[in-house]
């Protein structure tokens, strides 16, 4: 049974105002694609093929013109609204019905991440489909985020939500792995002294029961933080440079639909020729082999 996946792209954006005043964060572009293009791919290397995008009213239909129904890549993709930012947990509400008691994997549309092993660490996340499993990740500054704190056999013994005083270095990425029970838990959370239904919250209810687990990243991996003018364009350099010189996408859902046989080479074909005045159509005919670059 797959798992079903969920985007979240509301919020305000108002860290990076004006920039995200008339448009929605996760569509700025990250070097050459918009932002939420990271976050699906990654679902879509977990194997997620069925993803609900939930955004502000203003904003659904911008989404829906950029991502369609999915078909195209061979997946679903719906839609639903978050009227207001009241926190990250209210995704399982408001997807109550498109999960229809399905587990589920959690994206934040602004999380991005890159590596190697990306795919053997989403694959060992998915598998365990009863609790919770989340990535940590070790930052200079973790007061800004959840943080997990290990005892020594790497066993959770606290989470907290942007504390004061972190008692580790390891943040807790924006992607989570949840079973069937996450519905039922999320109704029980209650506001925060911010006003939102907080994901630790329902993370710890989880560790309460014991079902709490949390993978650390490995250390040649990227999760990159989107939340400031500096770190979006640091992002998109990071991207830059590793596309500029290997001449491979990072965060292409076309590539990863058709390397995922979700799509046959005509379906693929008929997608980059829809988007031949860009590098980024060219591109894919050029992992199809029919450009000047033939790439194996
Ligand atoms: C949210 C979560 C936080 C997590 C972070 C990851 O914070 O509340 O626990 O570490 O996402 O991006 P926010 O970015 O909504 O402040």
């Amino acid at each position: 049974m797959a798992r079903k996946g969920i985007i979240l792209a509301g919020g305000t954006g108002s860290r990076l105002y004006p920039a995200t005043k008339a448009l929605s964060k996760q569509l700025l572009p990250v070097y050459d694609k918009p932002m939420i293009y990271y976050p699906l791919t990654t679902l879509m290397l977990a194997g997620v093929r069925e993803v609900l995008v939930i955004t502000t009213p203003k904003d659904q239909e911008s989404f829906q013109r950029l991502l369609g129904d999915g078909i195209a890549w061979g997946m679903s993709i719906n839609y639903e609204i978050q009227n207001n930012p009241d926190g990250l947990v209210q995704s399982f509400l408001i997807g109550e019905n498109f999960l229809d008691g399905e587990p589920v994997v959690l994206i934040l549309g602004d999380n991005l991440f890159h590596g190697q092993a990306l795919v053997q660490e989403l694959k060992a996340c998915d598998e365990s489909l009863k609790g919770a499993t989340l990535m940590a990740y070790p930052v200079r500054d973790p007061e800004r985020y959840g943080v997990v704190e290990f005892d020594e056999s790497r066993k959770v013994i606290s989470i907290e939500e942007k504390p004061n005083f972190p008692k580790s270095r390891y943040a807790i990425t924006g992607i989570y792995f949840y079973d069937s029970t996450v519905v039922e838990r999320a109704r029980k959370v209650q506001p925060s002294t911010r006003g939102e239904l907080e994901i630790t919250d329902l993370n710890q209810m989880y560790l309460n029961d014991g079902d709490l687990h949390v993978q650390i990243m490995s250390r040649g991996m990227a999760w990159l933080d989107t939340g400031t003018s500096d770190s979006l364009h640091e992002a998109s350099s990071y991207i830059r440079t590793l596309e500029h010189r290997q001449g491979l996408k990072v965060g292409c859902p076309e590539e990863v639909a058709w390397r995922k046989g979700w799509i046959d080479d005509q379906q693929f074909e008929t997608l980059a020729s829809g988007l031949l005045r860009s590098g980024y159509g060219e591109y894919l005919l050029h992992i199809l082999g029919k450009g000047e670059l033939k790439l194996l």
